[in-house]
């Protein structure tokens, strides 16, 4: 590989970076600038296996010439057609193919660019729907400690993480949270759903009492909770907040940006756990990380509660420039082709034995106090330090990256979401350098 061209490297300083610490970052650049199959190649020319597919977006894995083509084809026929009173033939196409995996029942698609921007659009939706069946007084939203639901003001909102919550005010109105799951005195080192927990769906109920059902639109959860570093639900917890909120007339939507496409071993979670919500958030997997784009899934009575007024009524005031871009149409469905022709939505499932197995194998390594497997998804979590909470990850997560393995971290938590492409050699090179890894840490 050729050094690096430090004398026409780019400044760094006017580039803000999202969730980095820039300072830090500049002063040691991590540059990916090159990406195929499992592997990323950074700036000096070292390969990095992709251990969390981009931001747990490339779940087929990279340089798909398939979806270049198709972005290329697209990008010289139609660049961009207005989303508002007008249309273009593949955002139909690709809402109709969407509809034909959607979750069961779910099949009524609004394209968006995020998975931040589907979230909010869920959350609309919802208090939308509610006013149009008459329930007008349920405005209250409710989601759950940690839980990550994006950075728009309503998905920030609901979303449970003190750090993405703190510097921006007093958030919106009428929001509660519901408390979260994780339980390591009960549920250490568990593969799959841990057994305890399933109670904690009735805070649901506390809320209730305490707000009134006729206060709340909707309750949003992720069905596994990635971005705090993998929180899996306990064995029937969303079977029993899916009753809550049928008994309560509450709408439940599931975030499923992360265990969508595939990530579960099924096409959504929904499938894996077998709970039917009202409404499903996507984005990450919708293009293989390819262009922006996220999709929500209704049901069909959310959806044709809001077909009403006269027939020339716009029926929601909402939407955006982008919704439906062609370009990430044409990406999203060679995306789906390849889905389909190399199994990739359900692909996971056969690899989850031998995921959970190579994973657990790491219980005995340092600093390690609990380990939790689902899907193609793994959570390590770490003993922190003392007095520096979340250093000893993220230097594990330097340390990593040199010796060629992308990891993410969250506080001292590290959590791993490759390609459905991962083979088992790659499994054992994670599993590897991890370990060397923690046991270098301090
Ligand atoms: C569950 C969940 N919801 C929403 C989002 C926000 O997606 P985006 O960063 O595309 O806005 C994320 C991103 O990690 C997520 O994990």
């Amino acid at each position: 590989m050729p050094a690096p061209d430090i004398a026409n490297a780019p400044r760094m300083d006017a580039y803000w970076m999202p969730f980095t610490a820039n300072r830090q970052f500049k002063a040691a650049p991590r540059l990916l600038v090159r990406a195929e199959g499992m592997f990323y190649t950074a700036e000096d020319g070292h390969e990095v296996l992709d251990g969390t597919a981009g931001l747990w977006c490339v779940n087929a894995g990279h340089g798909r010439h398939r979806i270049a083509e198709a972005v290329r084809h697209q990008l010289a026929t139609l660049d961009f057609a207005p989303a508002f009173q007008m249309g273009h033939p593949i955002a139909f196409e690709f809402a109709e193919r969407l509809a034909a995996i959607a979750p069961a029942g779910l099949d009524r698609v609004f394209f968006t660019n995020s998975g931040s921007e589907s979230v909010d659009t869920a959350l609309k939706i919802a208090l939308a729907y509610q006013r149009a069946i008459g329930q007008g007084t349920r405005t209250r939203l409710i989601g759950r400690e940690r839980g990550y639901h994006g950075v728009g003001f309503g998905g920030m909102s609901v979303g449970g993480i003190g750090n993405n919550r703190r510097a921006f005010g007093a958030q919106l109105p009428g929001v509660d949270h519901l408390r979260h799951t994780h339980d390591l005195s009960r549920n250490a080192f568990v593969r799959g759903q841990p057994e305890h927990g399933a109670e904690l769906a009735d805070d649901l109920e506390r809320l209730v009492a305490l707000h009134g059902a006729d206060t709340i639109a909707a309750v949003i959860v992720e069905p596994v909770a990635g971005s705090t570093g993998v929180l899996i639900p306990p064995k029937h917890y969303l079977e029993r907040l899916r009753a809550l909120c049928s008994r309560h007339g509450i709408l439940l939507i599931f975030d499923e940006v992360i265990t969508g496409f595939g990530r579960m071993g099924t096409p959504f979670a929904t499938g894996y756990f077998g709970v039917a919500p009202d409404l499903v958030t996507t984005a990450k997997g919708l293009t293989n990380g390819t262009v922006p784009m996220g999709a929500v899934f209704t049901s069909r009575a959310v959806h044709d509660a809001l077909m009403i007024g006269p027939s020339g009524a716009i029926e929601l005031f909402h939407g955006y420039t982008y919704s439906g871009h062609p370009l990430a149409c044409a990406a999203g469905l060679a995306t789906l082709d390849i889905y389909a022709e190399e199994g990739l939505l359900t692909r996971a499932a056969s690899i989850e034995a031998q995921w959970h197995a190579a994973l657990h194998g790491l219980r005995d390594a340092r600093h390690v106090i609990d380990i939790r497997t689902i899907g193609l998804i793994a959570g390590i979590e770490l003993e922190p330090r003392q007095t520096a909470p979340g250093a000893r990850a993220y230097e594990l997560f330097v340390d990593c990256f040199d010796k060629g393995l992308l990891v993410r971290v969250t506080g001292d938590i590290v959590a791993l979401s490759p390609p459905l492409i991962v083979e088992t050699s790659h499994i054992d090179r994670m599993v590897a350098t991890l370990r060397a890894a923690l046991a270098r840490l301090e």
